[in-house]
């Protein structure tokens, strides 16, 4: 799978018209991979409605293929070429969050190619809100099936050098649109149950969907530890870094301890944590991520450190919990997945 991976820096203002917008858009109507930016991460885009161009994102990740993607779209009324029927509650929705990093789940009307659904009988969809990303989907006129634009495994990119760093020579172009705004990927929502379920917490938050709906589950895949779990997506190791990363929760006096006790046994550590706790530990190896106080931050800046410590100078990150609410729910769920251990307070 060695190709050669072509480099665009399209202008902050695209337009459908532009050299590189075009080049892009004609390789997926070629069955070819492009990764492209979100508002959330980089994704790795392929005409969603054929299946041997959505084999390609699979190969290129090293993705096990049960597990679903998420269909973009440049507008509402494509979205009506991909399920049965909108339900009241998915308009509502789409009118407000719409562009957005909201994912619904809608009954697929099979247009999605069985590869992107993983057999399911629903298709997840959204709308980007990244003017490059609506861009190339207008230039395309295709729906794009786009997971994160990493390897299987990794932290997801919100740089186009993360893309490089993972893909480069395994895709065919790569859009470069600097760094992504919210920093972890869209909130999945299921809309095919009584009463719409959060699958995935990400940029939109349980708080901003109760303004708009009377209530809203989250699946208890997310909160219990042996539920068998809903979104195929969710039983996979993700977002790992290249050292173990050990999660810990408690207060910033219990942190410090820990990390001396480790560093005494001989432990090369990093630590990621919020700049308040940074600043308490005089460590050599910290990350700072945001403060405590903005979870925005946090979530933006979250994939960054992860991908930054490398195994040969560090053998255990510890990273500080943040608050489990609002984007720190997001925040909170990737990083349980990327650690392999927790250490709570007693
Ligand atoms: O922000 C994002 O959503 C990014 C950017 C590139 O748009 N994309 C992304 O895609 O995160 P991906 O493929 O890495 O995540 C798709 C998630 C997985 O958790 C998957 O299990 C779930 O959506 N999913 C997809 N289709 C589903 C379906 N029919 N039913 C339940 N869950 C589904
Ligand atoms: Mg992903």
């Amino acid at each position: 799978m060695d190709m050669i991976t072509k480099l665009w820096k399209p202008s902050a203002q695209p337009k459908e018209s532009d050299v590189s917008i075009q080049e892009a858009a004609n390789l997926l109507r070629e069955q070819q991979v492009v990764a492209f930016p979100t508002e959330t991460v980089y994704g790795l885009g392929a005409d969603a409605t054929n299946e041997s161009a959505v084999k390609r994102i699979f190969e290129a990740k090293g993705r096990p293929s049960d597990n679903p993607l998420i269909v973009h779209v440049a507008s509402i009324r494509e979205v009506e070429d991909l399920v049965t029927h909108i339900p009241q509650v998915a308009r509502k929705l789409m009118e407000r969050f719409w562009p957005g990093p909201l994912t619904l789940i809608l009954e697929s009307n099979g247009t999605a190619s069985k590869n992107v659904t993983a057999g399911l009988k629903t298709v997840a969809i959204r709308m980007p809100d990244h003017a490059l990303a609506l861009a190339l989907l207008k230039a395309a006129e295709l729906p794009l099936a786009a997971p994160s634009a990493n390897r299987s495994g990794r932290p997801s990119p919100t740089k186009a050098e993360h893309v490089r760093q993972d893909l480069e020579g395994r895709i065919a172009g790569i859009l470069d649109g600097g760094p992504t705004g919210v920093g972890v990927e869209s909130t999945v929502l299921d809309c095919t149950s009584e009463i719409p379920a959060i699958l995935r917490p990400g940029g939109i938050t349980k708080e901003d969907l109760e303004e708009v709906l009377p209530e809203v589950k989250i699946d208890p895949a997310l909160t219990g530890k042996d539920t068998p779990p809903v979104s195929p997506g969710m039983k996979y190791t993700h977002y790992a870094p290249e050292s173990p990363l050990w999660l810990i929760k408690g207060e910033d006096e219990f942190f410090r301890n820990q990390l001396h006790e480790l560093q005494e046994e001989g432990y090369r550590i990093g630590v990621i944590a919020s700049n308040e706790l940074a600043e308490k530990l005089h460590h050599d190896f910290v990350l700072p991520c945001g403060s405590r106080e903005n979870l925005t931050e946090v979530a933006n800046r979250l994939y960054e450190v992860l991908r930054e410590y490398k195994k040969s100078d560090i053998d255990l990150i510890l990273c500080e919990s943040f608050p489990n609410y609002g984007v720190g729910a997001a925040v909170m769920n990737r990083l349980t997945k990327a650690s392999v251990k927790i250490i709570e307070q007693p």
